[in-house]
């Protein structure tokens, strides 16, 4: 994959992005937002990869949406460049395989939001997270106003917007925002470890359990336990399962197939 404001690399089963627009901040503009989506509509094609991380390059994660590309928007057009992240980052929140948000800086505005489509945020000591929007006279339109009060729940997400303020890393945690926090040299040593974890599950069952867990957030609990129903029995019909299942009663690890 080619591309100028993001880098992807592939390692094994674990393949990572990394928000590529140092100068800025890695700020969001609609090349980003673009090359994004390209690059997320091509990791959902490729069969070998199992887990993504999504990160940024330098001392941000991602600063925003791009300040001086927005300043002149006409309200069409706001709502135009709007609607494009809403849509790129709900690709990543479908993707299929698992994606860890490996915050090593600035996640404010759409970087917070950004952050918000991954499953899960492992955060550095340095992460700063914030909705700071109101602050310049715009709501969150990449999200915010729905993933973080689902996160947080509603008291800490009307007071992160209203109040535009930043939050640092250990505060990202104690409100469930971010998963874990280490040293800034630690960071991908662990979300690599946590990706490594993962692709070693079954890979089919992890998809399906991501699968069972989207779609359920969205529906009444006796459709949701439905489809975790559904899902748990067409897990049986793969190859992994009694992979899986031999290797527990011999007392050994099974080498998933992804079949
Ligand atoms: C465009 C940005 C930017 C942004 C930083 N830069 N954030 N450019 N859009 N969101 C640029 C700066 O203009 C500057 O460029 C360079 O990156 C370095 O930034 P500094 O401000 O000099 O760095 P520092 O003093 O360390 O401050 C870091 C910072 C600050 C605290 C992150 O840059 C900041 O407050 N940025 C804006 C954060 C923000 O409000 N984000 C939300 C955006 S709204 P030059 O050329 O001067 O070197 C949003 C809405 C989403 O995300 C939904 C839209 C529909």
């Amino acid at each position: 994959m080619e591309f100028e404001t993001i880098k992807f690399t592939k390692e094994g089963f674990v393949g990572k992005l990394t928000i590529s627009r140092p100068k800025a901040l890695n700020a969001l503009n609609s090349q980003v937002l673009d090359e994004l989506s390209s690059a997320i509509d091509q990791i959902n094609d490729d069969k070998d990869l199992r887990v993504l991380i999504i990160t940024g390059e330098g001392r941000s994660f991602v600063a925003g949406a791009d300040i001086r590309e927005m300043s002149t928007l006409s309200a069409l057009e706001g709502k135009e460049f709007g609607n494009k992240g809403l849509s790129v980052f709900r690709k990543v929140e479908s993707l299929k395989i698992p994606t860890i948000a490996a915050v090593n800086g600035f996640a404010l505005g759409g970087g917070c939001e950004l952050a918000m489509s991954c499953d899960f945020r492992i955060a550095s000591e340095k992460a700063l997270f914030g909705q700071p929007e109101t602050g310049l006279g715009i709501t969150p339109g990449f999200g915010g106003t729905q993933r973080l009060q689902r996160l947080v729940g509603q008291g800490y997400a009307k007071y992160l917007i209203y109040t535009a303020e930043n939050i640092k890393a250990d505060k990202a945690l104690q409100i469930g925002l971010v998963q874990e926090v280490v040293s800034v040299d630690e960071l991908d040593k662990r979300v690599d470890e946590l990706a490594q974890k993962i692709a070693s599950n079954g890979p089919i069952a992890v998809r399906l359990s991501k699968e069972a867990i989207n779609t359920g957030a969205q529906v009444d609990i006796d459709s949701a336990i439905k489809v975790e129903e559904y899902l748990f029995g067409l897990s049986f019909s793969t190859e992994d399962q009694k992979l899986g299942m031999k290797a527990f009663l011999e007392k050994g690890k099974a080498d998933f197939q992804n079949k």
